[in-house]
């Protein structure tokens, strides 16, 4: 009647795809216990390690298990009065890490209902429930942090309306590396320094480099993904609201990367590279910089 849930951790747009590309970390993530319960809806019982609304309506997990629980309700195979759920949540993912914190709530509320129930739903059909809370997070329901975290690898979201997730197999030996600056940076405040329109010389880089990297990512082609990790429509617009964001990118290919970037609307860099020893190198040259400026940050190696 309950189960325990690890939510990952994950890197949004990967450079060239926001708001389109993510990838799930292995070892990094919260815990959260769902619950059935005799009594209808949404309670969250608990939450540790962060300071967030118990009330259902204004936390992501609840809101997400919500948008599940009124979809069920409308199916007349389910019992809508049997149907409840607590959730206690052990936060390890900071918010406005810039690693998909929200997501992973709200993704893990629903993979643990959804589990509960017998699975009526898919992975992909939970992705819907759990943008959601991302809507409640940042403004907007985008799923380029709740598909990872819900299917595992790297996931493109080719569309969200309609919802067309694909999943994409992780090369072999492709690892993450990810520094987390310690400071909060809002997904909301973080997008609107963005601009809505840009240049078609811009857009085809763009295009290309997405095109670029999924090639590379399903034929193992570790050149050509690092050729792609660029992105010169977002990156240069937030970059400048991350502490030593040039030097921790140079750090990075100095010490190997295929490519580096800003971790989802940041602050958190990521870099990604093939082998763990080289991951682990670039993690020492990252910390090195942030040692340096004296400024505290966290860092993991994942296999992706
Ligand atoms: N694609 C989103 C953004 C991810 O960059 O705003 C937020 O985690």
């Amino acid at each position: 009647n309950e189960v325990k849930v690890f939510c990952p951790a994950t890197i949004a747009n990967l450079s060239c795809g926001f708001d389109v590309l993510g990838l799930c970390l292995d070892n990094v993530g919260d815990e959260m216990i769902v619950r059935k319960s005799a009594e209808k809806g949404v309670r969250i019982t608990k939450i540790e390690g962060a300071n967030l609304p118990l009330e259902a309506e204004k936390n992501v997990a609840g809101v997400a298990l919500l948008a599940m629980l009124e979809e069920l309700e409308s199916n007349a195979d389910f019992d809508p009065i049997a149907i409840g759920f607590e959730i206690e949540i052990y936060k390890h993912i900071k918010a406005g890490s810039g690693i998909g914190s929200s997501a992973a709530s709200s993704a893990g509320a629903v993979f643990g209902a959804n589990e509960l129930l017998g699975n009526p739903f898919s992975r992909k059909e939970l992705v819907k429930f759990a943008m959601q809370g991302e809507k409640l997070a940042s403004g907007n329901a985008h799923a380029d942090n709740v598909a990872p975290a819900l299917l595992g690898g790297f996931t493109l979201v080719r569309s969200s309306n309609p919802l067309d997730i694909i999943k994409i197999d992780s090369p072999n030996e492709l690892f993450a590396t990810v520094i987390h600056p310690q400071i909060e940076l809002k997904t909301s405040d973080a997008r609107s320094v963005l601009k809505q329109t840009v240049s078609l010389k811009s857009a085809i880089t763009q295009w290309g480099n997405v095109g670029g990297l999924v090639a590379g990512l399903y034929t193992q082609d570790y050149d050509l993904i690092g050729r792609s990790l660029h992105d010169e429509i977002v990156e240069p617009l937030r970059s400048v609201l991350i502490p030593g964001f040039d030097l921790i990118k140079q750090s990075a290919y100095e010490n190997g990367a295929l490519g580096s970037g800003i971790s989802g609307s940041g602050p958190s860099i990521f870099a990604l590279s093939r082998g763990k020893e080289t991951a682990e190198k670039i993690a020492k040259g990252m910390s090195a910089v942030y040692d340096k400026m004296n400024l505290p940050y966290e860092i993991h190696v994942c296999k992706v």
